[in-house]
């Protein structure tokens, strides 16, 4: 039996090793760690149960699946409640098995994964609120260190969805300023002159409408911050009345007489490029010197990938808790799927993916079938992507199946000739992957 099973899962693709008893296996799984455990309940000496019950006593990573020789269905149900994956009663077919293999295969794989993500995030790979370990954004969060407590004004730049507010939020709250108010207004969602009373406030009676006199924001961010998001949208004669502002730190209520001081420090973000619009005359030089006193530049996420697997981790935990139901885990398909996407929405873009993938999952994890058409890369040619046909002549078919080898031969190189996990990797059935390492004489003594 030892003998054939071993046969029959080196077929699988597997790495596998024997022992002919209980004692011998411990030997070997105290040597190395390995994925699973395929073991005989009734065995001279240790008993199958006692070689699982030292296990999971042991904390150890391996799951085990059992072989009982009888309907004993007591021996099976203690292994279940002991932490077995699963077992099979002899004498069982051969695919019952091999199936279960692969699911405890798949659940472990799985579970590495997610262990993995944890590790991470708890290492403090992030700063505050902000997730990421990226060098660029490490060198973000020193900056913010050291400019905090400062009073020059910040621009932050940086595309939309790269996370300009949670860094503007992140240096009022670092500022002897923070026991005071952040407050955040968005210059371009506001037509001009709601937004010069906005953020001056207005007299009594300065237009139709102003029946009482209103504090403007610089007052109420007054001894705290105040973020002027989408600094680029406000029109010349708004820019004009924001470096006075700026500059004297006086301003002037609409309608009012007086000016009076004002003591808010003042953050400014943009998506747009100031120094091209400097150029076109569309934004004031002296109103850019002034707010550009320190620049912080975000990067876009598609420059930052080693990040989307700990805010994928970040965003799925954050909804778990929003709706107090389980973390669920996510797949290697659907990550590697999140890791090549060009996310033109960025940090933003993604935590909408994870909400809506969280949103339709079915089961206890998030598969690539969750994540949109896009994400999936079905639309990859779209967009700054593009392809090369030669006049000379050209196959498809030849084309792309020299490509399917390339990937088939370094998903086994990475994964050590175990066809399992190259399949993994690539996203395609084992079956596939057996069929492929045949047909490009790949596999292991083929070589
Ligand atoms: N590094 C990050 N870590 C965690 N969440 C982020 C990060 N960057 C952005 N987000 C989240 O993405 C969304 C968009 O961020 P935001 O700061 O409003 O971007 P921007 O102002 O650049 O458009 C917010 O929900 C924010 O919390
Ligand atoms: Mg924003």
């Amino acid at each position: 039996m030892r003998r054939m099973l071993e046969i029959l899962f080196v077929q699988e693709g597997l790495e596998v090793q024997t022992a002919e008893s209980a004692e011998v296996a411990i030997e070997a799984l105290n040597a190395r760690p390995f994925d699973l455990v395929v073991s005989d309940i009734r065995m001279p000496g240790l008993s199958g149960i006692d070689l699982l019950r030292r296990l999971k006593a042991d904390d150890s990573p391996s799951e085990v699946v059992l072989m009982t020789a009888y309907a004993s269905t007591e021996s099976a149900i203690e292994a279940i409640k002991l932490g077995a994956f699963d077992y099979v009663t002899k004498p069982f077919q051969v695919d019952e098995l091999v199936n279960i293999v692969r699911h405890a295969l798949e659940k472990k794989a799985l579970k590495e994964e997610n262990v993995l993500l944890k590790v991470e995030l708890s290492q403090q790979e992030k700063f505050g609120e902000i997730v990421g370990k990226n060098p660029k954004m490490r060198q973000i969060y020193a900056l913010i260190e050291r400019i905090a407590s400062a009073t020059s004004s910040v621009l932050i730049q940086g595309e939309s969805g790269t996370g300009k507010e949670l860094v503007a939020r992140a240096i009022h709250a670092r500022s002897p300023r923070a026991g005071r108010p952040f407050v955040a207004i968005n210059c371009g969602g506001l037509p001009e002159t709601l937004l010069e009373s906005e953020l001056f406030g207005h007299a009594k009676g300065a237009f139709t409408g102003a029946v009482a006199t209103k504090k403007g924001l610089f007052d109420s961010a007054s001894g705290g911050t105040l973020f002027l998001d989408e600094i680029g949208e406000t029109s010349p004669s708004m820019q004009v009345k924001l470096l006075r502002a700026l500059q004297e730190k006086t301003i002037r209520p609409v309608g009012a007489n007086e000016e009076h001081s004002v003591d808010a420090r003042v953050l400014a973000a943009t998506n747009q490029d100031l120094q091209q619009m400097i150029h076109e005359k569309r934004f004031r030089e002296d109103l850019y010197y002034r707010v550009n006193v320190i620049s912080i530049q975000m990067p876009p996420l598609r420059e930052r990938r080693e990040d989307i697997p700990l805010l994928v981790r970040y965003f799925v935990e954050k909804y778990a808790r929003i709706w107090a139901r389980p973390a669920p885990l996510v797949t290697q398909e659907a990550l590697r799927a999140l890791e090549r996407y060009t996310w033109p929405g960025n940090v933003r873009e993604l935590e909408n993916v994870v909400e809506r993938a969280m949103a339709l999952a079915r089961g206890e994890r998030i598969e690539s079938q969750d994540l949109p058409d896009e994400v999936r890369g079905f639309h990859v040619l779209r967009g700054e992507s593009s392809v090369e046909i030669p006049d000379t002549g050209f196959a498809l078919d030849e084309v792309m199946e020299s490509l399917r080898a390339a990937y088939v031969q370094r998903a086994m190189e990475m994964e050590g000739g175990v066809m399992v996990r190259a399949a993994r990797r690539l996203g395609i059935s084992f079956r596939s992957m057996r069929y492929f390492v045949k047909k490009y004489g790949l596999g292991a003594g083929e070589r």
